[in-house]
């Protein structure tokens, strides 16, 4: 268990048959919009042409931000640099497991600064065994921690190396999966961790192979439908119990209620300009 103390459930009604859903506390780095535009187009969802609003960005990031803390979590915020419009996706900066940080190198000339800034930060927080890997790799926007098991996408973003070096750092089994569609760029675009052995994915994102291979370790796993992956509704953070998700999403919060969770609709959609929502803004500090 990557975590402490329990929040007391806030007393929704479910039906008896519902498992009782546990939110467990968790520590958040969020990095401030301050600085976010869409100068440059990496992925499929950013169109420089199209303005955008910094402003309302800010507004809608500080809503995700004090919902968290309503919530019962902590955030703590990395000072966003200027000339780096993507550094708002805290999820890219690293992967935090048992207080070991493996830190992001990324694909793009226009986000690699973003890789140093962010292992400065955690070096400046006390924590020591922090690597600098060799290989390509965006931090938990391809690095998803299910239990004691890290699921790694490849395909677009992160070197499949990576995954090896990543296993090797951690000492956790790390399962590689194969992204197929540019609009799901990131694994986190595509598959969403609900609680140590829960998923919900969108099959079509991935390969036949590794579509395989999450049929086989999750097999009741939460489907989701084109729709819903189309509005990044995957792009979500669990803490077990709520599930913050892109309000359009509207199956998934379906699905997710008669699972026994409680969904909560969360608007990024200036953040979605640049092909990023709920869980593209949050690094989980999973410290030992
Ligand atoms: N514009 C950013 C990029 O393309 C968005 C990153 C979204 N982050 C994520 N964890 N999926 O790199």
């Amino acid at each position: 268990m990557p975590v402490t103390d329990t929040i007391t459930p806030t007393g929704s009604t479910y039906r008896d048959r519902q498992p009782e859903r546990v939110a467990t506390r968790r520590r958040l780095l969020m990095c401030r919009p301050r600085h976010y535009d869409v100068t440059y187009s990496i992925n499929p969802w950013m169109d420089p042409d199209r303005s955008t609003d910094t402003s309302l960005a800010l507004r809608q990031w500080e809503q995700l931000r004090d919902l968290y803390i309503d919530l019962g979590h902590s955030v703590e915020e990395i000072k966003p640099v200027e000339d780096l419009p993507d550094m708002v996706f805290a999820a890219n900066g690293a992967t935090v497991v048992d207080g070991k940080v493996f830190g992001a190198r990324f694909r793009h000339a226009e986000r690699t600064a973003e890789g140093p800034a962010y292992l400065r930060w955690f070096q400046e927080q006390g924590y020591r065994d922090v690597l600098w890997p060799e290989h390509i790799n965006e931090g938990e926007g391809d690095f998803l921690t299910v239990g004691r098991r890290i699921l790694a996408g490849t395909g677009f973003r992160t070197d499949v190396r990576a995954h090896a070096e990543a296993q090797e750092f951690f000492g956790l089994p790390v399962t590689s999966l194969t992204l197929v569609n540019p609009r799901h760029y990131h694994l986190d675009t595509a598959l969403a961790v609900l609680s140590n052995d829960e998923v919900m994915y969108y099959p079509e994102a991935f390969t036949p192979g590794s579509r395989a291979v999450l049929r086989t370790l999750f097999p009741n796993a939460v489907i989701a439908s084109a729709e819903d992956a189309a509005v990044f509704g995957l792009n979500a953070f669990s803490d077990g119990r709520h599930v913050l998700l892109p309000t359009a999403a509207k199956g998934l919060h379906a699905q997710l209620r008669a699972r026994g969770f409680e969904p909560i609709g969360v608007e990024l959609t200036e953040l979605l300009k640049a092909g990023g929502s709920v869980k593209c803004c949050t690094l989980e500090l999973r410290d030992r």
